[in-house]
């Protein structure tokens, strides 16, 4: 059965608002280097779309990591399912993730990647919601701070449908 799913952020308004960022980012890594770690999979279309209107050099690297199971409540329990590549001694590490709900994921995330020796590191979200903070977390880079809704498209799923819309919707139940 098909669900109805309703606007929140067209494909336009996401669109500019990621070469936005990816100004900013430019300007902000000037003379560096920036080494994305894409957070899958939620990140992945958000990433591809970031990285390709980032103007210093940028390296790659994927990481999964699960708090969710199958439905749109927050188990609390985070863990690896997939870990980094290469290692961070010295990068510059921006992560990109899809979406901070209660920021439990990012805050393990963020601990954990400091303790692999990176230069810096920072945080970039395509959506935030902040009213459902638990965890705090320092977010440098955010596309769009929306209320307290479960989204899909662009990469965020509801049990794993619906990634590929091109827009931000609320699936209507
Ligand atoms: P947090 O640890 O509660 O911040 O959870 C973050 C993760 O939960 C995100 O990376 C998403 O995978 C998932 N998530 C949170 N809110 C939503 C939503 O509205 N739609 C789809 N996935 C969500
Ligand atoms: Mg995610």
């Amino acid at each position: 059965m098909e669900d109805k799913v309703r606007v929140l952020l067209t494909e336009e308004e996401v669109d500019k608002r990621i070469e936005e960022i990816g100004a900013q980012i430019s300007r902000d890594y000037a003379g560096k280097s920036v080494h994305l770690i894409c957070v899958l999979k939620g990140g992945v279309f958000f990433t591809c779309e970031l990285a390709k209107r980032i103007t210093v050099p940028v390296s790659l690297d994927f990481m999964s990591v699960s708090s969710y199971g199958a439905g749109t409540k927050s188990s609390g329990v985070v863990k690896i399912v997939k870990d980094l590549d290469e290692p961070l001694d010295g990068k510059d590490v921006l992560i990109v993730e899809d979406i901070i709900d209660s920021g439990r994921t990012l805050s393990y995330l963020i601990e954990l990647l400091h303790k692999r020796n990176p230069n810096s590191v920072r945080l970039c979200t395509l959506l935030d919601k902040p009213e459902r903070r638990v965890t705090d977390v320092k977010v440098d880079y955010v596309g769009f701070n929306i209320p307290d809704e479960f989204v899909v498209g662009y990469g965020l799923d509801y049990d794993q449908k619906y990634r590929n819309l091109p827009y931000i919707g609320v699936v209507e139940v």
